[in-house]
């Protein structure tokens, strides 16, 4: 038996009480892949920030290091800004760890029906960068309060990142169904999204078994609408990532089924986390859908060389949002978070049964 030591940051919202639901379900999935998982609770987030006046320790950063993993939930509440606890957590956690690269994986379950016509399958990945572009944080605001006040946002984009994400995303679609597409608005800006398409190509030249395209982002937009099967890998800037990553997953069920890994090519600490956020329209009445953080913790033990535990997750899941009395209602269903997750806690305990 190995052990695994993981963070775990509930944080706001639905955070908690998703994470909380999730949490047996993730045991039972590690112990049934023979793995101890050390779980350590940590009560970052907005309350935190009221608290103590920021929503991790100073040193939050070199803390998570002594982990192999951190399960992220969401932050975000109504009464503090929202670009404090995002910039004060999650991205800071990303920048800080160098998490360069941000997964977001797509897939059509059987029993979750997406808003297309015809029902389309989908089974794509959004490989993001992470770290730069419209959120690298570069930028100022001159003549506060004043008529004439000017804010300036500058997008870095750097050949190492844009190489990093590009690697990352053909090595994935070498294994997947060998098509990528990367997606840059490089008519209307002609410096970063353009330095995008010259490394991308060049990157594409170690990939010949790989097909790739380049396609503006709002062609993109609507593709991904009309002819979602096709797409396999698509590999974005930060900003672009993170609207058509919110599109997919609205085609495959919406924000409470999208997972996410934030990863580092060849480091082992990543932080996973749902796509959506604290949900404050829903929080506190116990319906929110763990899906997402399900399969956020399935990517982690994939990451770990714990497959086995991630694959569990995955089919337990699968098979039990077959039953529509086990939907929530973001899935037009009526059960409550701790009730789709007993049943896929209940699923992966009969897998770990029939193996024995
Ligand atoms: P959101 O993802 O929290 O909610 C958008 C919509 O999706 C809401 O109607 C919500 O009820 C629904 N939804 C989200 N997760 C759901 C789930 N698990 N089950 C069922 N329905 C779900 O995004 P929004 O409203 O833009 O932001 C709310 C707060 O979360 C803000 O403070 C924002 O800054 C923060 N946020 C945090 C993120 C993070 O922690 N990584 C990411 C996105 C937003
Ligand atoms: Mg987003």
């Amino acid at each position: 038996m190995r052990t695994l030591k993981v963070a775990v940051i509930p944080g706001d919202g639905v955070g908690p009480e998703i994470s909380e639901a999730c949490q047996p379900v993730i045991e039972a999935a590690a112990a049934g892949a023979d793995i101890l998982l050390e779980s350590t609770h940590l009560d970052w987030g907005g309350q935190r920030h009221l608290r103590l006046g920021a929503p991790m320790p100073e040193d939050g950063p070199s803390i998570l290091r002594q982990f192999d993993a951190a399960l992220f939930g969401a932050v975000g509440r109504p009464d503090v800004p929202d670009h404090q606890l995002i910039w004060g957590l999650i991205i800071r956690l990303r920048q800080e760890l160098g998490l360069s690269v941000n997964l977001r994986p797509a897939l059509t379950l059987p029993g979750v029906p997406g808003p297309l016509r015809g029902g389309a399958t989908i089974d794509l990945l959004v490989v993001r960068e992470n770290t730069e572009g419209e959120y690298a944080g570069a930028g100022g605001r001159l003549r506060s309060g004043h008529p004439g006040e000017v804010a300036v946002e500058v997008a870095i984009h750097s050949r190492s990142a844009i190489s990093d994400a590009a690697r990352f995303a053909f090595e994935a679609a070498r294994r997947r169904r060998r098509r990528l597409h990367l997606v840059t608005k490089s008519n209307a800006m002609r410096f970063g999204y353009v330095l995008w398409d010259e490394v991308v190509a060049e990157v594409a030249a170690d990939y010949p078994e790989v097909s790739w395209e380049r396609v503006l982002v709002d062609a993109m937009a609507a593709r991904v609408v009309q002819r979602p099967e096709e797409l396999d890998v698509l590999l974005c800037s930060n900003l672009f990532g993170d609207i058509l990553s919110d599109l997919t997953a609205a085609l495959v069920g919406g924000l409470g089924m999208a997972p996410s890994a934030n990863i580092r090519p060849g480091q082992r600490l990543g932080v996973f986390e749902p796509v959506h956020g604290s949900a404050p329209d829903i929080a506190g009445r116990g319906i929110a859908n763990p899906s997402g953080y399900l399969l956020s913790a399935a990517m982690m033990f994939d990451h770990l060389e714990a497959r086995a535990a991630g694959d569990q997750i995955r089919s337990a899941l699968a098979h039990a949002l077959e039953q529509p009395e086990l939907r929530t209602p973001d899935l037009g269903g009526t059960a409550t978070t701790t009730r789709l997750a007993s049943a896929v806690l209940a699923r992966v305990q009969a897998g770990e049964a029939s193996r024995t």
